[in-house]
């Protein structure tokens, strides 16, 4: 198949545009650069530099025999995106508007949707099956459902295909260290974990310890980039083959609170983290878990990367990369 990947550039972007390519498609990257990185692009691939609010660029990209898409273009800061829901309003809900009607405009039907667990808000139950109420606690979050949305309508209206990935965690590094563009001014716990491990920043500050979990800090499904990029691949192959529209979780079933993490960490690169106990962040929930039943069995997925000592390790291996 020739596949669209619209963010193709970005962190969880380059490691779907890889797997693609081991799976033996025919890739094109469509990425605006504002947060991927010209280091994360394949030679190989076909690159347009462009926005998704750009109208003639995307329907001049899908009108090159495209098969599908994979959208992954968003902004994705929690915080903020509760100080400029315009800029989310605009990039994430406008942006894909367009995405759609340009897929309807050009005939191009099947589409994989990067979604996120933050759909789900505060849960009322784990692990968290798809059936689970959406509630989100963010603009970000909210965008999201929007979107899905928006993808089920265009489904009853104009024959759209989707696949909407639920992403809960998305943690490591590709493990052949092909893919290693370190993500600008990354808000999550891993990298902020090896930013204060190489003193690009004083220390990890830990968001409560008083959570009613075993350790008293928040728990997360941690589940690994390469894990969720072989989701996409068989996502795309099961629409291809006439699959119809999905919702899906995308995690191990597994917990670890951050202590957790930070123990980890320490063990897998030998060097301390330097931490301190903060307040709690606004908004975060005590614990996060993934059900990801369903996509074991509609995709016939598994993760098998999500190790902790291989998240951890991938994740040193591009950081210290980029440190040489
Ligand atoms: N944490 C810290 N200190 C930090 C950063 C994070 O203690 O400096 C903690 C958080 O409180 C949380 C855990 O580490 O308990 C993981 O935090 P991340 O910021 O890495 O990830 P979140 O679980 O907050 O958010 C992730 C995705 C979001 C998505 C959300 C949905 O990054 O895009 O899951 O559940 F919206």
């Amino acid at each position: 198949m020739h596949i669209l990947v619209i963010g193709g550039a970005g962190y969880i972007g380059s490691h779907v545009v890889k797997a693609l390519m081991k799976a033996n498609h025919k890739v094109s990257v469509f990425d605006n650069l504002s947060s991927g990185l010209e280091s994360n692009l394949f030679a190989q691939n076909k690159f347009i530099k462009a926005d998704i609010l750009d109208y003639a660029a995307l329907k001049n990209a899908l009108l090159e025999k495209v098969d599908a898409v994979v959208h992954l273009a968003a902004k994705k800061a929690v915080g903020e995106s509760m100080q400029k829901p315009e800029m989310y309003a605009l990039n994430n809900i406008s942006g894909t508007i367009n995405i759609l009607n340009a897929m309807a405009g050009t005939g191009v039907k099947n589409l994989v949707f990067s979604s996120s667990a933050a759909v789900y808000g505060n849960p009322q139950y784990v692990p968290i099956d798809e059936k689970h109420p959406l509630n989100p606690l963010s603009f970000y979050g909210f965008t999201k459902q929007d979107i899905e949305n928006y993808m089920r309508w265009y489904e009853q209206l104009k024959g759209l295909r989707f696949v909407s990935l639920r992403y809960f965690n998305a943690v490591g590094y590709d493990e052949e260290g092909i893919v290693h563009g370190l993500e600008k001014n990354p808000q999550n716990l891993l990298p902020i974990m090896m930013e204060a491990i190489l003193g690009k920043r004083p220390k990890l500050q830990i968001f409560g310890h008083d959570y009613d979990t075993k350790d008293g800090t928040c728990i997360r499904d941690y589940i690994h980039v390469t894990d969720l990029a072989s989701a996409h691949v068989k996502a795309l192959e099961f629409l291809h083959q006439g699959g119809d529209s999905q919702i899906l979780n995308l995690g191990t079933e597994k917990g670890f609170s951050v202590l957790e993490m930070v123990q980890a960490t320490q063990k897998v690169t030998g060097r301390n983290v330097p931490y301190e106990f903060a307040a709690r962040r606004p908004g975060d929930p005590a614990i996060i878990l993934a059900s990801a039943k369903k996509a074991r069995q509609i995709l016939n997925w598994e993760p098998t990367h999500s190790q902790l000592e291989n998240i951890i390790s991938s994740t040193w291996n591009a950081y210290q990369k980029s440190s040489l």
